[in-house]
């Protein structure tokens, strides 16, 4: 056997990756030295066990994140080093599940999700934050942007996907920043956890015979017919909750770099009609999150890109290189209102995809319409360099966005 001689036996140094917060939306200079390093590279975070692989190139990491060889049901085993001090996930939770399981569970939920699914909420949507807007003009420049609007906003959103009555809105927004924190310890967020977990779990027993078209109505009647478990049904309503809150940190990037950049902001005031297709511009461009999510364990033995890797190893994979892959997309680190196509995987790819696109699309679409045309003078109330970003973060943003106008 010369097996041991051949190049894909060749592992990479283990590369430390320390995760220092980043100014704006600066992209991280770590992973743009690893995806020059090589197409597969070994990392290891600052938490967890030993090392992984990451995947940067584009059709690299659609190839793994579609693959049933890897799994995420086997994470679980393990303490594969990550980004994120706590790592408490919950057995049967729909980022550890791997089909048919997971899509069956994925399933239950997918018709709210769909552009259909989503289109069913914008005109509350819209009419939601059109009294966010009238409030922040009553209240006059200087303000926040964050917190007048893109907090609340995709609050308001969610809970109306989600079915959750106005009057929770508010323990729905304190409990997720409660699980999302790494300032209180273990015992604060497992707690907030169990609580909104009890909530999903009286309202989707409320629902088990409902023919609504919101989230909670589907979980319950998916329950009804034996589709899937209570337990299921509760664990996935706790993390689309909490996954809707996402388009806040979003926004803020994006609302950032518009609001820097104003030429860009002139462009889509004098443009309307490209807004769609520069917000799924922004989207690729944005960096969502601090280094990589969740990884994925090699169910057997897997080439990619000429390298081994062995069943058992934990692989990551990056949609922000992806993103920014010059084999993809001419001039990565530009932003180009005009690209076309724009196969950006900033939702991810694969089974796991995030199901939250279609409607972080229209809220962004609707936020970008009611900023621009309703506030056209809105400029930053700050130089940039003092607009401060979240520390120490899973998902980057804004920590405020302070504007006048
Ligand atoms: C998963 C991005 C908004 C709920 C994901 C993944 C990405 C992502 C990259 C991981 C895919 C993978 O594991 O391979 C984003 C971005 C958002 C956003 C950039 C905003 C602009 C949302 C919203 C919701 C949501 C609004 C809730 C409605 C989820 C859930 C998963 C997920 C539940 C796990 C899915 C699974 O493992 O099957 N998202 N997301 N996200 N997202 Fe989002």
């Amino acid at each position: 056997m010369t097996e041991r001689t051949t190049l894909t036996e060749v592992r990479p140094p283990v590369r430390h990756w320390p995760v220092v917060d980043l100014p704006g939306a600066e992209f991280d200079p770590v992973l743009a030295e690893l995806m020059a390093e090589g197409p597969v590279t070994r990392i290891q975070l600052p938490n967890g066990e030993g090392w992984a692989w990451l995947v940067t190139r584009y059709e690299d990491v659609r190839r793994v994140a579609n693959d049933p060889r890897f799994g995420r049901e086997a994470v679980m085993e393990k303490q594969v080093t990550r980004l994120a001090p706590h790592f408490i996930p919950d057995r049967g939770a729909v980022g550890f599940l791997d089909p048919p399981e997971h899509t069956l569970l994925r399933r239950s939920v997918a018709p709210a999700f769909t552009t259909k699914g989503v289109e069913r909420v914008r005109g509350r949507a819209r009419a939601m934050l059109d009294e966010l807007v009238d409030e922040l003009l009553r209240g006059g420049p200087p303000a926040d942007l964050t917190s007048a609007v893109l907090t609340p906003f995709p609050i308001a959103v969610i809970c109306e996907l989600m079915g959750v009555p106005a009057g929770d809105r508010h323990s729905m927004h304190i409990w997720t920043q409660l699980i999302l924190s790494s300032a209180h310890g273990k015992e604060v967020p497992e707690r907030a956890k169990r609580e909104m977990a009890a909530y999903f779990s009286d309202l989707i027993g409320l629902r088990e015979n409902s023919t609504g078209e919101d989230v909670t109505s589907l979980l319950g009647a998916a329950v009804g017919r034996g589709e899937i478990t209570p337990e299921q049904a509760v664990g996935l309503a706790v993390l689309l909750q909490i996954g809707g809150e996402a388009v806040t940190a979003n926004s803020g990037q994006l609302f950032y770099l518009l609001l820097t950049r104003p030429h860009l902001a002139e462009r889509l005031r004098a443009e309307p009609e490209i807004r769609p297709r520069a917000i799924d511009e922004l989207l690729r461009y944005i960096p969502h999150r601090n280094a990589v999510g969740l990884s994925r364990i090699a169910l057997e033995d897997v080439d990619v890109a000429g390298v081994r890797i062995r069943a058992g190893e934990p692989v990551y994979v990056s949609y922000l290189a992806a993103n920014r892959d010059p084999g993809v997309f001419s001039d990565p680190d530009g932003i180009d209102f005009s690209r076309s196509p724009n196969p950006h995987v900033a939702f991810g790819f694969g089974p796991h995809y995030c199901p939250g696109g279609m409607l972080a699309r229209l809220e962004e679409e609707l936020l970008t319409d009611a900023l621009l045309d309703r506030v056209p003078k809105m400029r930053l109330a700050v130089p940039p360099d003092q607009v401060f970003f979240r520390k120490g973060a899973l998902i980057r943003g804004p920590e405020a966005l302070p504007v006048t106008w």
